[in-house]
C-alpha cells in the first residue's frame, strides 16, 4: 500500500509525461520523422562539440575512482568557482564558490531550497500561469502554494495582487523569467519592485521572505534582454 498522500499524485500524474510516452508510441508506428513531440522540452539541437570532447577528456584523463567517487555535498569546488566567475562576468556580481551549490537540475535545486526554508503551513507565492510542478514542490514540505491570477494580456506579474496576498505566513515567492509557459521576461524594474514589496512586507510583519528566481531559460533570451 502506498501512502494515502501519494494516491492523488499518482492518479493525476503528469499529462506532459503521458504525451511524451504517447509520442514514443506513435513514433514506433509512423516513424520518428512523422511525429513532432513538443511535450518535455527535449533539445533538437546537438550540444556544441566542446561538451562532447570534455566528457571524453574526463573519462580518458581522470582516475576512474575519482570519476565514479563521491564529492563534496555542494559539488566540486573548481566547478563551483568556474560557475561563480561566469555569473560575475555576465551580471557584474561578486560570487565565489561559496555562493554556488550544484544540484541535479532545477527541480532538485527548488526542492533543496524549499526544504531548507519551509515549515509546515508556510505559504509560497507564485504567478499564474506557472510551471505545474511548483504545486508538488510546495506540497513536498507541507507549504501552501498561493497563486496570483494571470495578468492578461501582458502576463507580467500583478504587483498589486502580490502585495494583497502576502501574509505573515509567506515564506517565499517563486518567480520564473523567462517564463514557462508564456515566454514573458520580467524587466529589471519589475524585479526591483517585487523586491521592494517584499522588503516592506518583511518590515510590516517582522518576517523573512525569500525571492526564489527559477531561471532555467535565462540563457535562451536571444534579443539582448
Ligand atoms: C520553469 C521550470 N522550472 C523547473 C523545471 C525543472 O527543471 P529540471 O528538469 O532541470 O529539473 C522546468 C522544466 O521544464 C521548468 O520549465
Amino acid at each position: 500500500m502506498i501512502a494515502k498522500s501519494m494516491e492523488g499524485y499518482v492518479k493525476g500524474s503528469s499529462a506532459i509525461r503521458a504525451m511524451f510516452e504517447e509520442g514514443a508510441r506513435l513514433a514506433k508506428i509512423y516513424g520518428k520523422e512523422n511525429v513532432y513531440d513538443f511535450s518535455l522540452g527535449n533539445p533538437n539541437v546537438e550540444p556544441p562539440d566542446e561538451i562532447k570532447q570534455s566528457l571524453i577528456d574526463i573519462l580518458e584523463s581522470e582516475e576512474p575512482t575519482f570519476v565514479h567517487g563521491y564529492m563534496n555535498n555542494a559539488g566540486y569546488e573548481d566547478v563551483r568557482n568556474t560557475i561563480a566567475q561566469h555569473l560575475n562576468k555576465l551580471h557584474g556580481t561578486q560570487f565565489t564558490e561559496k555562493n554556488i551549490l550544484m544540484t541535479v537540475g532545477a527541480a532538485g535545486g527548488l526542492n533543496v531550497t524549499l526544504k531548507t526554508l519551509i515549515d509546515p503551513q508556510d505559504e509560497v507565492i507564485t504567478f499564474a500561469p506557472y510551471f505545474g510542478e511548483y504545486r508538488s514542490y510546495a506540497a513536498n514540505y507541507g507549504a501552501e502554494l498561493v497563486v496570483i491570477p494571470p495578468n492578461i494580456p501582458t502576463f507580467q506579474p500583478d504587483l498589486n495582487k502580490l502585495e494583497e496576498n502576502i501574509t505573515p505566513k509567506t515564506k517565499a515567492i517563486i518567480i520564473n523569467s523567462p517564463n514557462n509557459p508564456t515566454g514573458v521576461i520580467y524587466s529589471e524594474d519589475t524585479i526591483k519592485k517585487i523586491a521592494g514589496i517584499l522588503t516592506s512586507k518583511e518590515k510590516e510583519f517582522g518576517t523573512d521572505i525569500y525571492l526564489i528566481a527559477d531561471e532555467p531559460y535565462r540563457e535562451l533570451a536571444y534579443d539582448g534582454q
